[in-house]
Formats: structure tokens, sequence, C-alpha cells
């Protein structure tokens, strides 16, 4: 794995996974965007959540709420009072304002006393916190006016909440049942984050599950153990991740009980998911607040509950980045020192690479008619460009688990050498097989 976050940045930016926003007017704060291969990692990340939460199961349904609620969504879920944070600002030279928490968090990461933390900075002295809320805020209309303001969601889980009455309604689902959501949620967070792990904007992946109240707990323990499962079948060793429950006073305001999936990261054991007992909360808010029913009637016995929620959620950028960390990994090959990604292949942003041998003798078109095949079946590339040692090296450093190249007995016998990024083993292969053993080979 990755030594320090600085190096999987830098690989990042050359090879076009991700890279700063708005850069050529010297980026925005805590703001990324994804390229090529960025976006295809992260397609593989999503298409790996869906599978798990919806086409390998029969109780989760999918859901696509708007960004933008009615305003009174955040007041019946205490967003607008509560979802704030302690700023502090620092006292010495650079008057930087930063999030005590992060820095608490940062600190305690670390190993050192969160009491005691000093703006990063500068090292002055920090000020008394104050609140400040996370949610932006936007005007609906072209005056700004009593009554037109609204929010970016910060959370994708109250759309779920909000929908909760009409998917029972179409879906012939009871509890226990979920409604499975991935999308954008926005917060203001004002400390400068590592990498991708804290931004303004980012993605969640994040399931409500309903259950009759009795049954919360033991579908509390029963999801923490599914989600910690999940990171490590994406290929990240069990060693790197933990649950961690949180503490009394770690307890955000809707929650009776919360664990934390956390990954080892270069910046220490920190949050990738969080899986929260959040009782009946949500529901009797939006409830008293809309004055709509929202329990569930049992149609034999008549009898009504409010379902308790239980709540995984997880970052696709956290995710991201653990994946990235994992993977980074350098070795040594012929006295040269190899950069590689050593990705799960179903994560792979390709899953082979297709290279002539050389420009000329009939190489690159067959190089070309074995790729056109491939790609119909997964994610292949096609490079001629280079020394293909160095086209190799391209292909590691984005985590192309195989490489097959065409050489002159290809065009004799009809095989190709396929290549292992790990094992870096070289093996000759039917062109006519190619395609299955692949298949096999990447799973899924
Ligand atoms: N609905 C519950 C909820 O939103 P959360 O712990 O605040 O809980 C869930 O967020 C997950 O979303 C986190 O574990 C993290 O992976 C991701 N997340 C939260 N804030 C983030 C930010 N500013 N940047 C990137 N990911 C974030």
């Amino acid at each position: 794995p990755a030594s320090s976050m600085d190096e999987v940045v830098a690989l990042c930016k050359r090879r076009g996974l991700i890279f700063p926003a708005s850069e050529i007017y010297g980026g925005i704060a805590n703001t990324y965007d994804y390229g090529h291969y960025g976006v295809l990692l992260k397609r593989n990340v999503t298409d790996a959540w869906w599978k798990a939460m919806i086409q390998e199961r029969d109780d989760i349904v999918a859901l696509d709420s708007a960004i933008i609620q009615h305003p009174r969504t955040w007041e019946a879920s205490g967003h607008l009072a509560g979802f704030s944070d302690p700023l502090v600002q620092c006292l010495g030279k650079c008057k930087k304002r930063y999030r005590l928490d992060h820095l608490q968090e940062e600190a305690e990461a670390k190993g050192e006393d969160p009491a005691l933390v000093k703006c990063p900075t500068c090292g002055g002295d920090l000020s008394e916190p104050r609140a400040f809320n996370l949610m932006f805020q936007t005007n609906i209309g072209p005056v700004q006016e009593e009554g037109s303001t609204v929010y970016l969601r910060p959370e994708t889980a109250q759309g779920i909440f909000l929908d909760f009455k009409q998917t029972l309604n179409y879906a012939r689902k009871k509890p226990p049942f979920g409604i499975a959501q991935i999308g954008k949620s926005f917060r203001n967070e004002i400390t400068p984050g590592n990498f991708i792990f804290r931004t303004l904007e980012f993605e969640q992946m994040e399931m409500e599950f309903f259950v009759p109240p009795d049954e919360a707990e033991q579908w509390y323990e029963y999801w923490c153990q599914e989600r910690l499962n999940w990171y490590v079948k994406l290929g990240i060793s069990p060693e790197r991740l933990r649950l961690r429950p949180h503490d009394a006073e770690e307890l955000s305001h809707y929650s009776s009980g919360t664990s934390d999936v956390e990954y080892l990261y270069p910046i220490g054991w920190s949050e990738l998911e969080g899986v929260a007992n959040r009782g009946n909360f949500d529901l009797t808010q939006h409830a008293q607040f809309s004055r709509e029913k929202l329990e569930w009637k049992d149609p034999q016995t008549g009898q009504g509950y409010l379902p308790h929620v239980i709540e995984p959620a997880a970052g696709l950028g956290r995710t991201m980045l653990a994946l990235l960390c994992e993977a980074y990994d350098q070795d040594d090959i012929g006295g040269e020192t190899r950069t590689v990604l050593r990705l799960h292949p179903t994560m792979a942003p390709i899953k082979v690479a297709v290279l002539p041998l050389l420009r000329k003798d009939g190489h690159p078109e067959k190089a070309r008619d074995i790729y056109t095949d491939l790609r119909k079946r997964m994610s292949a590339e096609y490079d001629e460009g280079g020394h293909i040692g160095k086209r190799y090296r391209r292909q590691d450093e984005i985590g192309t688990p195989f490489g097959v190249t065409v050489d002159h007995q290809t065009l004799e016998d009809d095989t190709v050498t396929l290549r292992d990024r790990d094992s870096l083993t070289q093996e000759r292969v039917p062109v006519a097989d190619l395609a299955r053993i692949l298949e096999e080979r990447i799973g899924g």
C-alpha cells in the first residue's frame, strides 16, 4: 500500500485519474475532477455497490431523489438547527479557519493529544469554536426573497425518507426492506481536506433499511458485518479495515448506535463508511412536519408502527481513495523501479491492453482485430505508441491486470503472449481462447 498520500495524489494527476478542479483558475478548495480512468474506476465501485445492494438481493429497491428538496425537509431532519460544526480561527499569523473536530480527528489519527491542537499552517493558537452550518444555500427564482431559500442536500438519506410512503405503495415490500440510492451530496467543508477524503461535493452510496422495531439491533449487527465484508471483496486487506463503534458523545443527533467502517489510510485510521441505527427518528420527524401518516400497517393484524432504520452510508470518494492507497505499490524490474496499482481486476479501469510488438509487419492490424473483439466484452485499450516496456509501465500505473502482445509468431500460429501485471509471467495462449481466459481471471 501507499506510504504517503502524496504519491497517490501524484499518480492520479500523472495518469489523469483525479486532479484539482478549476486548475486553470488556480483551483477551488476541496474540489476535484475525475478524468477518464478515474471515471471508469468510479463506475466499477458504484456497479459493485448496486450489485451487492440491488442485483443480488430482493429486499432492497432503488431510488434517485432530487438534490434540492422542500426546505422543510431540513427543519424536520434537524440539519437546519443541528448540522453545524465547531469552527475555529487561527489567532496567529495566518488567520485561517478550520473545523475543530477535523483537526482533532487528525491529531488523534497521528496519536497526538486532540485537546492541544494548534493551527496546522502556522502553529498559532486557535480561537474558541463557534457553530457553522454545513449546508449550502441557494434560492429558487430570480429574487432573493423570503421563502425562496433552498438547500443542496448534505446527505442523500432524507430523499429516501421523503419517499418512504411512495415506495411502500408501489414496491410491494414490507419491513424488513431497504431503499438504496447513489448521488451527490454537498457540504460547506472548511478544513483543507486530504485529497478526495473530504470534499465540498461528494457522492454517497446510502441505503435505509426499514425494520420492525424489535429487530433493529439484529439488523444493525448484520449490516455492520455485511459492509465490512464488501470492502474485502473489493480487494482491501482485512488488516487495514476495522469497525469502530462510536461512543456516546460522538453520536449524531439522530443515532442510537453507529459504527464506522475505517480504513488505515496513509493519514491513519479514518472513516470509510458509517453504519447507523437511526431508530424511528427520521420518520417521526417527517410525519410530524408533513402531517402525513408514515406508518407501515400490517395488512393481517391491521396494526401499524413506524419502522426503525439501519443505515449503511458510504462515500464513493473515500472508497476510491482506499482502493488507490491499498493498490499502490512499487517494485523492481530489472533494476528499474516500477510503480503499479494492484487493483482487483473487477475494479481496474482497463482490464486488458492489446499491444503490437512492432509498428510494422502486420502487428498493428492483427492487434487491432483482437482489440476490436475484446472490447465488446470488457474494457480494453489498444496502444502502439513507443517502446513495449514503456507501454507496459503506463498500463501498470493505471492498474491494468492483463497485457496481450502481438508478435511475429501470432501471425504464424494465432497465439499471443498474455502478461500478468502482478506475477509478470508471460504465457502463450491461442487468440481463440483469449476472451474466455480473461473473463475467468477477471471474475466478477
Ligand atoms: N446519511 C448519513 C450520513 O451522511 P455521514 O457519516 O455524514 O453520514 C456518510 O456520511 C459517508 O459519506 C461518510 O462515511 C463518508 O464516506 C462520506 N462523506 C461525508 N462527508 C464527506 C465529505 N465532505 N467528502 C467526502 N465524503 C464524505
